[in-house]
Order: structure tokens, then sequence, then C-alpha cells
């Protein structure tokens, strides 16, 4: 084996890992695929190391599969859910996790809605961090997720055309899917609402395009995101029927465009909204690819976090 190491301790976004941290990742994950699909699927590598999983916010796809990932390494692995904790009763993000830390903790896998909190921790803890959403900040092994699934699907990445379409502004795998995306040479563009499209997104080197039948026609992948409704609190749009009129990916507008395009959803879909089963049960959805290899990806990261070499 080769003797490389990401640039990096923690995982706390993609805005702070290199390209070659992700060309790693990737590399390890495709080996970590080939274990996921043997009968017998687990390997020993982080035997001795444990684990704690703190998810301060709901999840159903990502919390799985790094528990997932974690006991095919052999982790020793805890849980902890704040709607059950003693967080209720106001004890402090730090005071939660040095307490979970003193129990000889290693690394910790953490999803908080406050942007930032992975990166607070990370400065006043030693164990290493891998963000598993933080707020509307980043959403690292979703994007991680998504471009390795996106190269399944149509190769190299570099100059291909991939359209992120919904709501931007609350979209935490939205912001990491562009750096991810730029990272690895492809174009990215945002279609969506003006009101859930940032004014100076332009910045980040992105395209804007409001007419989401333009920007199908423009992609090569779409990757369509949910109304995030949770962190609104205002009306963005005047409803969802609306959204979905204007917005939404259904099989008649697909069959309208002059090419075959590859849809991606991070989940969790708000069918006949954002997505029709009829696009989101096709053959052109990618969909449930995603959610597999979000195992290997997450593997691929908790390995090569833990310090181990490829
Ligand atoms: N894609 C994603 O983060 O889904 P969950 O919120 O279910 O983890």
């Amino acid at each position: 084996m080769a003797d490389k190491a990401l640039s990096t301790k923690h995982l706390l976004g993609i805005k702070y890992i290199t390209r070659e941290d992700i060309a790693l990742i990737f590399e390890t994950a495709k080996e970590f695929k080939q274990v996921i699909n043997r009968p017998i699927k687990k390997v020993p590598s982080l035997r001795d190391i444990t684990i704690a999983n703190l998810f301060f916010e709901n999840s159903t796809r990502t919390k799985l599969s790094f528990e997932l990932a974690e006991k095919r390494l052999s982790a020793d692995v805890i849980n902890f859910s704040s709607s059950s904790s003693s967080v209720k009763k106001g004890e402090t993000l730090l005071d939660t996790v040095n307490n979970i830390l003193s129990m000889k903790v290693d690394m910790v896998v953490m999803r908080h809605p406050a942007p930032g909190a992975p990166m607070f921790l990370s400065k006043h803890i030693d164990a290493s961090i891998i963000n598993a959403g933080d707020g509307t900040h980043e959403h690292p092994t979703q994007a991680l997720l998504d471009a390795f699934s996106m190269q399944e699907a149509i190769g190299d990445l570099t100059g291909k055309r991939i359209v992120i379409v919904g709501d931007i502004t609350h979209s935490r795998v939205a912001l990491s899917n562009i750096y991810c995306l730029q990272k690895l040479g492809a174009e990215v563009m945002v279609s969506g609402p003006p009101t859930l499209i940032p004014q100076d997104i332009g910045a980040l080197g992105v395209r804007v395009e409001y007419d989401v039948k333009k920007a199908l026609e423009w992609c090569d992948i779409a990757n369509v995101l949910r109304i995030q409704l949770e962190r609104q609190n205002i009306k963005y749009i005047p409803s969802l029927r609306e959204y979905s009129a204007y917005y939404g990916i259904d099989k008649r507008l697909l069959d309208s465009i002059s090419k075959k395009i590859t849809i991606m959803h991070p989940g969790p879909i708000n069918r006949g909204v954002e997505l029709s089963s009829d696009v989101a049960d096709s053959d052109q959805s990618i969909i449930l690819q995603q959610v597999e290899n979000g195992v290997a990806i997450r593997m691929a990261v908790l390995f090569l976090v833990a310090g181990l070499k490829q």
C-alpha cells in the first residue's frame, strides 16, 4: 500500500481539504466498496478505536451510514441523540463532548444545527472530528458521496456540468457540493427561485439560472435538493404547490429536454414537491446508489481521519 494520508486531522468541511485529499478518499472508498460487496463485509481496520456519533439534529441516512461504516471497520461505537440527553437539562456542547471523551473516545462524528459547531469543538478537544452536517454550513461526507457517485455515472468530472436545483440558501449540501465539484474541475450551476438563491453566490464562481428547464438543458447531472421548511422562519415561496409547478422535476419536464441527464437527490425527498416519483424511481435516478456509496465513503473518511494510511 502507498504511504498516503489526509492533509488534515479533522473533516470539518470540503473547503478545508485539498483535491488530493478528495482523490485519496475516493481511492480508499473504491477499495471499501469492494469489501462491503463481499460475503464477509467486515475488516479489522479500526479495532480498538472508539467512535462517538453525536447527533444534535435529526438524521436517517447519515447516522445509519456512519454507524454501519464504523461497524464494518470493527470500531467500538457509542450513539448520542440530543433529544434524549442531558442537553435538555442545560448542559453545554463542550461539557457534553468532554464528558463523552473522558470515557476514552478516540473520534467524534457530529451533526449539529449551529453552523461552525464542529470547528468550535476542534479548537477545544484533542479527538478528531468529522462533520456530519452543521446547520446551513457544510455536509462534507454528503458532497464526497455525491461526487463519487457522479464519477461512477459519467466518469472524470473535469469540465462536466452539474446543476444543483432547489433551496440553495438553506442547504449545507449545496455549499459542500459546490466546493467539492469545483475542486474536481466541474462547472457548477445553481437553479431555483430567486428567493432561495443567495444574491452573492456568483462570488463562489457558480452560474445562476432561474429557469429550471434551461438549467436541465445545460447540465450533465442535476442534483435536486429539498425545500428546508424547518430552517425557514419566513416564507420564501408562496406555497409548495407553486414551487412544484415552477421548479419541481417530473418525467414530462425531463422528456422535454434534448438529452438524457442523471438525477440525484441527497434525501430525504419530498415526493411530488421537488421530484416526482416517476423521476425519483426511474432509471435516470442514482439516488439509491448515492446511499450505497455513502457507506464506502464514510468508511474511507473514518479510516483516513483515524490516521491510517492508504
Ligand atoms: N442526506 C442526509 O443528510 O440525510 P439525513 O438527514 O437523513 O442524514
